[in-house]
């Protein structure tokens, strides 16, 4: 058993190399042991692009060593013909005998049909080996199959006292202002190059005319998504300079010219659970909602979240007075300090 925990460890370590590309396909590491050694190993490194044990098997050049392998594998092989064949004609072909899976395909509604099949033609199959750390690395993947709509997380900075913005009277008052410090803001960077969308309010575009774009870390853009019920923006606003996909939620059009989609909705009580239907008809897998307050509220109030992330920031300048911070109750996950400044703190709901 310890030696099979091992080879699923490393085949994690493998899979988590995908982040920020694999989606909407999940990240899956693959390692080929033999007499206790990695003969070789593979893992999904982009949507499109061949599967983990393809990678792996393909890596070998004598297929007599696979008589007498295990194949470990996050998660259960596939057998359908998507871009590329199924993993499972490949395993059974090589006749590789024994298959280790970390945890079942929510996609397949948890019916094991790979599994079945490797069964049939008579491969050793050992089910669930570090289950929950599989699961958990894709947790995007997971709630999307299972609550039909984008893994969801919450991300603000805050000051000490609770605000997450200044006061300013009129828009002449406002100064470029940041309360996070440099490194909160390149993990955002970095977090935003993680998942597939990042909302915000039609405020924030308005106040602080952010790019959203990521800048100060490497990897794809996000899918920019704005609120903006009666388009207020003008299309001066960097959000609409058309460098990256970008759909605005309207009371006002429905239109969709080259990079930037305006998708029609009513702005009722229903609005996030819409919002997100339609992120999920459109196979987005996560959403990062950066703010602002009432936006980020929104989701709170719905209890529709699965992540929140919050800087603290520790500034000598505490804000007296502004904007106050969202407040969500939820299960403390991590708490690190970012510099001497900045700490995060990541809840998970209760
Ligand atoms: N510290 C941080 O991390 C951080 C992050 C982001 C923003 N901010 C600050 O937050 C401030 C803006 O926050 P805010 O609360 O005033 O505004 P906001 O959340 O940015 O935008 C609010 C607007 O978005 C639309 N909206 C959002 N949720 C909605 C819902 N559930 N139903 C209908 N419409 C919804 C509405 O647009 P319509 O008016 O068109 O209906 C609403 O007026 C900015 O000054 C910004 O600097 C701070």
């Amino acid at each position: 058993m310890k030696e099979k925990i091992i080879f699923m460890y490393r085949a994690i370590q493998l899979a988590k190399k995908g982040l920020g590309s694999t989606s909407p396909n999940p990240m899956v590491g693959c390692v080929i042991e033999r007499n206790g050694l990695i003969l070789s190993e593979g893992w999904h490194y982009q949507a499109g692009k061949s599967h983990a044990e393809v990678n792996a098997i393909n890596m070998v050049k004598d297929i007599s060593l696979f008589s007498d392998s295990t194949l470990y594998v996050t998660l259960e092989p596939c057998v359908h013909f998507g871009k590329t064949p199924p993993c499972v004609d490949l395993i059974l072909k090589r006749n590789i005998p024994r298959v280790v899976i970390g945890v079942r395909d929510p996609s397949y509604k948890k019916k094991g049909l790979g599994i079945q099949k490797l069964k049939e033609y008579g491969v050793e199959v050992i089910e669930n080996v570090l289950e929950d750390q599989c699961r958990f690395l894709n947790k995007r993947f997971f709630t999307f199959y299972e609550k039909n709509r984008p893994y969801v997380i919450l991300k603000w900075a805050q000051s000490d006292n609770g605000f997450m913005d200044y006061s300013f009277n009129n828009k002449k008052d406002r100064k470029r202002f940041w309360i996070s410090g440099i490194y909160s803001r390149q993990l955002s960077h970095k977090w935003r190059s993680e998942e597939d969308s990042l909302l915000v309010g039609k405020k924030t575009v308005l106040n602080d005319n952010p790019k959203l774009n990521v800048r100060k870390w490497f990897g794809k853009n996000p899918i920019r998504i704005i609120l903006d019920r009666n388009l207020n923006i003008s299309t001066s606003y960097f959000v609409f300079n058309g460098e990256q996909h970008t759909i605005v939620f309207t009371e006002k059009k429905k239109e969709n010219k080259k990079n930037i989609e305006f998708v029609q909705i009513s702005f009722d009580k229903g609005i996030i659970k819409n919002i997100l239907n339609h992120l999920y008809q459109k196979k987005i897998l996560s959403l990062i909602v950066e703010g602002g307050k009432m936006t980020l509220e929104s989701f709170i109030e719905k209890n529709i979240w699965d992540e929140s992330r919050i800087f603290l920031c520790y500034r000598s300048f505490s804000l007296k007075k502004g904007l106050s911070a969202p407040i969500v109750d939820g299960k403390i996950l991590k708490k690190v300090d970012i510099d001497d400044n900045d700490k995060l703190i990541i809840k998970v709901p209760f």
